[in-house]
């Protein structure tokens, strides 16, 4: 009896609501998996220091990304293995676009290229202004016309949703197919900020987090979170 008050009286992390989830042409998938949860455990610990925190990183995007292109678009391939001819699957071109939003982005991108080397890089410089949170692009280099191309968004905290909304509309002006943002935390209200964006506009939109946290704080903070991911990645610059 004392075990179970013990145990229901944990704070709980994360929403372990019913996933994936749909609204309109957003779908939410947030990650309920006992290796994910453990690794982000001890991502969020604040005495995880930056080498342990980059590798944990990698290896989290790599169990994201194995979700997160569940839909990636594949042509029939005829082959002969050793003991007969057979047709399998593999990766239909135009290949897969990664595109990290710097700088936190880059400590997902090794990750993300293992499991897709073929895939094509494009980076996306996004800077959000502390005080009003609105994102604005610095730098950008992205193939010029991206018709047709699966777009696959690196950025691991979905705070208020401000810079992966702006990053999705100019991949949908570029004319990519389909967008999958990869975070390693969402806020609620972040999520809901892209359902409302997105979900009216027929445009295909997956998010897919490693947990969906508490709320923003008053700073623009995800609580319980892990503190500012490109600071815990490279340092305080
Ligand atoms: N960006 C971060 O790095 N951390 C947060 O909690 C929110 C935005």
């Amino acid at each position: 009896m004392l075990d179970t008050v013990l145990i229901l009286s944990l704070p709980i992390v994360g929403d372990k609501g019913a996933f994936p989830r749909y609204r309109g042409t957003v779908k939410i998938h947030v990650a309920n998996h006992p290796l994910i949860t453990h690794k982000l455990t001890v991502l969020r610990d604040e005495n995880t220091n930056s080498p342990t925190f980059r590798q944990l990183v990698e290896e989290l995007v790599m169990l994201l990304a194995y979700e997160a292109t569940r839909e990636v678009k594949t042509v029939p391939q005829k082959i002969k293995t050793p003991v007969a001819e057979t047709t399998g699957l593999v990766l239909a071109k135009p290949r897969p676009v990664v595109v990290p939003i710097l700088r936190a982005g880059l400590g997902m991108l090794e990750g993300m290229t293992r499991l897709i080397p073929t895939a094509e890089v494009g980076f996306l410089g996004m800077v959000r202004d502390e005080k009003t949170l609105q994102a604005s692009t610095y730098a950008n280099r992205l193939p010029e016309d991206l018709t047709g191309r699966q777009c696959y968004i690196l950025d691991p905290m979905l705070a208020t949703g401000g810079t992966l909304i702006a990053a999705m509309n100019y991949l949908i002006e570029k004319g990519a197919q389909d967008i999958t943002a990869i975070t390693i935390l969402a806020a609620p209200e972040g999520i809901k900020n892209v359902e409302d964006a997105f979900a009216t506009s027929n445009f295909p939109i997956t998010i897919v987090t490693g947990a969906m946290d508490e709320k923003l704080n008053d700073l623009g903070y995800i609580v319980p979170g892990l503190g500012d991911a490109g600071d815990r990645l490279y340092g305080v610059v």
